[in-house]
């Protein structure tokens, strides 16, 4: 059976890309069916445009609380009965008002290894830390921990002497959409609901 996803995204979406790209030339047994994305500027929704997957662009409203927006957030979503929902550069914190919606059901994807430069700009951490490797994990999102849960998928990427940030963040983003995508795959196959 063919798996739902529903895609938060915030930004450039190349990971939404790899995903749709993916599902449709038969690698992932998945369909794409909506984008939600918090920002109507993203360059996402232009690709949603393009590949003709509904998108809903959902922001806070002005005093809104968070559990307020998150059950907004889920609502939209749910409408799209999803498998899956698969924070793919979504760059907002989601409690329990959205997680609990979804059990078992949101998968996270993020630029570093488990217990690693969680949060924003882990690629140029990584870089700045002089480590010797950083990597990328697709994992569960059971609560409110950031960039933290059950692993699904991960893999290393080695830090070159000569590396920059665009070097390092164009080997950490090929490898990315790689292992999003082998990720859902097992997803579909082994957790196929
Ligand atoms: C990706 O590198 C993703 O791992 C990261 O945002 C980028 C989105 O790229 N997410 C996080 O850092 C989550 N903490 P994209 O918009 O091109 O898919």
């Amino acid at each position: 059976m063919t798996i739902r996803l529903v895609v938060l995204a915030s930004g450039n979406g190349s990971n939404f890309q790899a995903l749709v790209d993916a599902s449709r030339d038969g690698r992932l047994d998945a369909e794409v069916v909506a984008l939600v994305c918090n920002r109507s500027d993203a360059f996402v929704v232009e690709r949603a445009a393009s590949e003709g997957v509904p998108t809903s662009v959902i922001g806070p409203s002005a005093g809104e609380s968070r559990p307020d927006f998150d059950a907004r957030l889920a609502a939209t979503v749910a409408l799209a009965t999803p498998d899956f929902v698969v924070l793919a550069g979504w760059m907002r914190m989601l409690s329990m008002a959205f997680l609990g919606c979804f059990p078992g059901r949101v998968v996270n994807l993020h630029p570093a290894l488990p217990g690693e430069f969680p949060g924003t700009h882990a690629i140029e951490r990584a870089l700045a830390a002089g480590v010797g490797r950083t990597g990328v994990m697709v994992h569960y999102v059971p609560d409110e921990g950031m960039d933290d849960g059950p692993l699904i998928a991960t893999a290393e990427v080695e830090i070159l002497p000569d590396d920059t940030v665009e070097s390092l963040s164009a080997r950490v983003h090929a490898c990315e959409r790689d292992v999003l995508v082998s990720a859902l795959q097992t997803l579909a196959t082994t957790q196929n609901p």
